[in-house]
């Protein structure tokens, strides 16, 4: 019997830090839905205390999962315990995750408060939060930089207080494998109680370790692991869940675990959560990426012919690539299309939400003649990522370009409700149109990022675009898709605005400033 490892999914809290990245309540809820489609065992839903839109959310959440475990992150103070504890109310199996941090630099700078006083204010938080649960998992932030003595101190205490996990956060990327085995090793061989909790591993990439950084903590008897979807997170991002879990599988002759994740809805998780938080996938990413199944080299590709396994060590449909599967035409009725969303995971709210999907369908069907599962995973990521206001829409858009002459672009956008009409030039057509959006909205944004790419191969695959605006501090991401990828462009700038137009500001749990906003 293999022992079980838990996968602890925090995409919607620690991954929602990065910058832009925040999910509106209704986008949790889709999360939400697929990361237990999964299987993942515990999803960390949002941070009650930073807003009461993530209190919502993670309300909602927790009203909608039933088969994994909702928590909430809550620093070691009474009112944000008592938050999360009232926001996972509702769950079938509810954690409360307090944290606080650990290390010389953390207590003395930023907490400016005594390590004796660190250590009470857990051991309070801890008992306060299972008051609400049973369930409750404390972390030391900065456990990497902090006294081992120390960190033996503290969770020896958390433990004796009513943690059953106790979490190992590497907060800044900063360990090596063989470093963070042995402080595991150290952790659970020093502390007299330590097999009263399941010990958990939570590492971040600055050093692009984070995946390597948690198997080595797996192999030194870690049995819960911190991870995101597509490694998102702040900075260089989190342990990547889907690299988790398949180095597990797949090396199931090394690591003596096994999980209870279905790896099948990797990839729909992956396209989920790239959609909403309109962080692209690298296509050279381990497993999600669209070239980690493609073989280019002519010697590959004659191998894999002959042979699978010469060069691939998973298949891509283990994971969930559904090998470009070639699914619906111009000919497909509302049904037979009703069905592909549903086989897809691509739930709609609402008969009006389905007939608006399957007319834009058909006009993609009218422009692109083959269409693929990614095709309907992009138009549908467009009708059904709204965000909470819907202040600006695409109307119409007139973009030329021509050589010896100046781009130009007219637009037709509605402003809540008005039409407005604008015209510019601009270096080529995808500036003009920007500029001729802005003249109407003047938004006082700066562009930060503005990234294309193919949803399916060819010259007539649909272009997905992410765009990334500032606005005195508040990042937001776009995205829209479209086979022109100048009304893709349109599209997501306009997204990214109605973004910034919500109002709702989020705090960050550690560094305690109001710097999110969905
Ligand atoms: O990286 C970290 O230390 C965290 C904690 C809040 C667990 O995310
Ligand atoms: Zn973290």
């Amino acid at each position: 019997m293999k022992d079980q490892l838990i996968i602890f999914d925090t995409t919607m809290r620690d991954g929602e830090q990065s910058p832009g990245a925040a999910m509106t309540r209704d986008d949790k809820v889709r999360v939400g839905k697929q990361l237990e489609r999964l299987r993942v065992d515990v999803i960390e839903a949002g941070f009650a205390a930073s807003s009461p839109g993530d209190f919502d959310a993670i309300r909602a959440v927790a009203a909608t999962v039933k088969d994994s475990t909702v928590c909430s992150l809550a620093r070691a103070n009474d009112n944000d315990v008592k938050r999360a504890g009232e926001a996972i109310k509702g769950a079938n199996s509810g954690r409360i995750h307090t944290f606080i941090a650990t290390s010389p630099i953390h207590m003395q700078h930023k907490l400016r408060m005594q390590p004796e006083a660190v250590l009470e204010a857990a051991v309070r938080a801890v008992k306060l939060a299972r008051q609400y649960t049973d369930d409750v998992e404390f972390s030391a932030e900065d456990a990497v930089r902090s006294d081992v003595d120390f960190l033996c101190r503290i969770f020896e205490a958390a433990i004796a207080a009513g943690a059953r996990t106790i979490n190992v956060p590497d907060t800044v990327g900063y360990s090596v494998p063989q470093l963070w085995g042995e402080l595991f090793a150290t952790l659970i061989g020093r502390i007299p109680n330590a097999g009263m909790a399941v010990w958990s591993t939570h590492c971040h990439n600055d050093l692009g370790m984070a995946v390597a950084n948690s198997l080595a903590a797996v192999m030194a008897g870690a049995r819960q692991v911190e991870c995101t979807i597509n490694g998102l997170g702040e900075r260089a991002g989190n342990a990547s869940l889907e690299e988790i879990v398949m180095a597990v599988k797949t090396r199931s002759d090394f690591f003596k675990c096994a999980t209870r994740v279905d790896a099948t809805q990797i990839v729909a998780a992956s396209k989920l959560v790239s959609t909403i938080t309109g962080y692209p996938v690298q296509p050279n990413k381990a497993v999600v990426g669209a070239n980690a199944f493609a073989h280019e080299s002519g010697i590959h590709q004659d191998g894999v012919l002959k042979h699978r396994e010469t060069y691939e060590i998973m298949r891509a449909s283990d994971v969930g690539w559904g090998a470009n599967r070639l699914t619906l035409g111009k000919l497909s009725g509302r049904s037979a299309f009703k069905a592909r969303l549903q086989e897809l995971g691509i739930a709609l709210a609402s008969e009006e939400q389905l007939n608006a999907a399957f007319a834009r369908f058909k006009e993609l069907a009218d422009k692109k003649r083959e269409i693929f599962d990614e095709d309907i995973q992009a138009l549908m990521s467009d009708e059904t990522v709204t965000p909470e206001v819907e202040r600006y829409k695409l109307i119409s858009l007139t973009a030329h370009s021509e050589t010896g002459e100046q781009p130009f672009a007219r637009v037709v956008i509605s402003e809540e409700g008005r039409e407005a009409r604008a015209e510019a030039r601009g270096g080529g057509p995808v500036d003009a149109t920007f500029k001729a959006i802005e003249s109407i909205v003047a938004s006082g944004t700066e562009l930060m990022l503005y990234s294309v790419n193919n949803v399916t191969e060819g010259t007539d695959s649909q272009g997905e675009v992410t765009v990334r605006l500032e606005k005195a501090g508040r990042i937001v991401n776009g995205m829209g898709s479209d086979t022109d990828i100048v009304v893709a462009s349109a599209k997501a700038y306009l997204n990214a605005l109605n973004k910034m137009a919500a109002k709702s500001q989020r705090m960050n749990p550690q560094y305690g400033v109001e710097a999110r906003a969905v």
